[in-house]
């Protein structure tokens, strides 16, 4: 197969969905690969990297019209639409049900379109979201104690805290991997850490994993309320599966905290489980309510293009192989993981959640597969 792998040109986009280790396991299968000249510069991959690797590089004309499977980071992008070619299998993040537009655009398109964000293993785990998440939690904490300096509009406090003066204190609502990312992070930097959710297994499995080195705490408002009172740094971190994340901490909590705290809400994506919190951006990530600092970034992976693009082409690989070996048919045949992330399949809307966006009835997958269609 023809694996095109496109620049990414959404704004701030510095990812890239293949490293050179990608390239390197698809030629050694057999697939030709074709990268956009400078695609991997902003995560700091040079062409000739990807050249050593067995890669050709081209034009993005080049890359658009010859690939039979495109791997991309983001959703496709208007200058992008007219490039996309019936049949063609497109896998990146794709977020459909909240571009409603765009899902049409690929279904008039004809492509296979599959989402990174919703392939889904049988226990409804979501390995290709993971990595992100990862990648959030554990600088939650690093862009926190950043914050948390005088300068920066903090408290000016050192999370270690020194000999003769205590730690930091670090609250983290939610223990997934998120949470659990911070959790590392903060024991890590010497603070002094509470973790807090509804679930007593994920509160079970961090205090075997930390034996100790922090406190787990059953979340509920009594709880919330007290230990957000104590916080230097707050991390929000909790998910409800398809909903709005639950605000735990209202304004009068926010309030009632230190001046100079910091609040991370990683949960923004999600409408942010603290009342207060608004998304914000990189280029500005900051604000105050009620003398606390705010940070509401909805996409800090992108502050680390290059950890983020290795951790996310680490676990897309598998499954891009996978596409390429068996072709977009056989490989959703064999690998459910990779069928529940089929959203469009050649002018068919096929994920429910989409589907519901757009105000139609999904077409099952089987019943595209069965439809005949050829081998794509
Ligand atoms: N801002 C960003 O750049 C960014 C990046 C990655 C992920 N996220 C977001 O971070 C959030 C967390 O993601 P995750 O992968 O850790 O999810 P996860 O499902 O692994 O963990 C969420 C945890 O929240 C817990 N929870 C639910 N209700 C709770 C409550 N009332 N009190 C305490 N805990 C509660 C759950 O039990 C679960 O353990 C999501 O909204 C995700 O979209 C944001």
């Amino acid at each position: 197969m023809i694996v095109g792998v496109p620049r990414e040109i959404k704004t701030g986009e510095q990812r890239v969905a293949l490293t050179p280790a990608g390239a390197h396991a698809l030629t050694e299968h057999g697939h030709r690969v074709l990268v956009e000249e400078t695609a991997g510069l902003g995560s700091g991959i040079r062409d000739e990297e990807y050249a050593a690797a067995g890669a050709v590089l081209g034009s993005v004309e080049r890359v658009w019209a010859e690939a039979e499977m495109i791997v991309k980071v983001k959703d496709p992008v208007p200058p992008e639409y007219g490039r996309l070619r019936a049949g063609q299998v497109l896998f990146t993040y794709l977020h459909l049900a909240a571009v409603p537009d765009l899902a049409r655009q690929l279904a008039t398109a004809g492509v296979v379109a599959i989402g990174y964000e919703t392939v889904e293993r049988a226990d409804g785990s979501l390995p290709l979201l993971t990595p992100m998440s990862e990648v959030a939690g554990r600088l939650a904490v690093q862009e926190g104690a950043f914050y948390l300096g005088r300068a920066h509009g903090g408290r000016g406090i050192l999370l270690s805290g020194v000999p003769g003066v205590p730690r930091g204190n670090v609250v983290i609502l939610g223990a997934g991997t998120v949470g659990v990312n911070a959790a590392k992070a903060a024991v890590g930097s010497g603070a002094d850490v509470s973790v807090l959710d509804v679930n007593l297994d994920r509160l079970r499995h961090l205090d075997d994993l930390f034996a100790g080195r922090l406190v787990t705490l059953a979340s509920n408002t009594f709880n919330v309320n007290q230990v957000v009172q104590r916080a230097d740094l707050l991390v929000g971190a909790v998910l409800i599966a398809g909903a709005r994340a639950p605000v735990l901490v209202d304004q009068s909590m926010v309030a009632r905290m230190k001046p100079g705290a910091v609040i991370v809400d990683v949960a923004v994506d999600q409408g942010g489980c603290i009342a207060t919190i608004h998304p914000t951006t990189l280029d500005d990530p900051v604000y105050r309510v009620s003398d606390v600092v705010h940070y509401g970034v909805a996409n800090m992976p992108a502050l680390v293009p290059r950890t983020s693009t290795f951790a996310l082409a680490n676990a897309t690989l598998p499954y891009a192989l996978e596409l390429a070996d068996r072709g977009a048919v056989g490989a959703v045949r064999s690998n459910p993981a990779l069928a529940r992330g089929v959203n469009v399949w050649r002018g068919r809307i096929v994920h429910h959640g989409v589907a519901e966006a757009l105000g139609e009835s999904p077409m099952p997958l089987d019943a595209c597969l069965a439809a005949g269609d050829r081998d794509v």
